[in-house]
């Protein structure tokens, strides 16, 4: 059995992340790796319920933080801790940095509060691996027009997504043990072969 891993995909909405996720989760199994595909906020029911609240309602800063901790506690005990014990590689659609880099950076909350609920809510869970999809806003921007219908983040301004980014950079500053920086400006095949190399590590 291959060991654990907990791997996480961040960037701002319309870096790609998720396209190579799947292609990641693909390219492990064939390697022999049991997968465990999770997403955040979301990957149990009470999650994705709070998911929906966070997209979908308005709210202020505190509370969003807070609504996405409470996913992740339950997404963390109910999903994400029996998969890594089972020996399980789990590859989640977002975590903890997104806090730092939406609520942190986009809306301008305290990072020390986030690092308390953090440490709280984790009890020092911390991934192993983060692909980081760096890609300028303004690209961004232009690919999620051509997607589907926005959510509360996606409908934000690039000014918005400029402070997101500056959030992961300063996170990544922080934990660079853990982050694999991936220019995500690239095509889909130049970005997917950086995205494999960094999977190497876990094999
Ligand atoms: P996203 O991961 O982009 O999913 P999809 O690909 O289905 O659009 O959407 C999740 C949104 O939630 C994204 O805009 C960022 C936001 N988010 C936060 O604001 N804080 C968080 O802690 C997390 C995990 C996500």
């Amino acid at each position: 059995m291959s060991r654990a891993r907990f791997v996480t995909f961040e960037g701002i909405d319309g870096a790609g992340k998720s396209t190579h996720l799947s292609a990641a989760a693909e390219w492990l199994r064939e390697r022999g790796h049991t997968v465990t595909q999770t997403r955040e906020p979301g990957g149990t029911e009470l999650a994705e319920a709070l998911r929906d609240l966070v997209l979908g309602r308005d709210m202020d800063a505190l509370t969003e933080a807070l609504l996405v901790f409470a996913a992740r506690r339950d997404h963390l005990q109910r999903v994400i801790e029996p998969a890594l014990a089972a020996g399980h590689t789990v590859l989640c659609d977002r975590f903890t940095d997104a806090t730092f880099a939406y609520q942190g950076g986009g809306r301008g909350l305290d990072t020390h509060v986030l690092g308390v609920l953090e440490q709280w809510v984790q009890q020092g869970r911390q991934p192993d691996l983060t692909l980081w999809f760096d890609v300028p806003p303004e690209l961004a921007a232009r690919r999620r027009a051509q997607a589907r219908a926005a959510d509360r983040f996606e409908g934000e301004d690039v000014r918005f997504f400029e402070r997101v980014a500056a959030g992961y950079r300063d996170r990544m500053a922080g934990a660079a043990w853990r982050f694999a920086r991936i220019d995500g400006a690239r095509d889909v095949a130049a970005v997917r072969a950086d995205v494999l190399a960094a999977m190497e590590r876990l094999c």
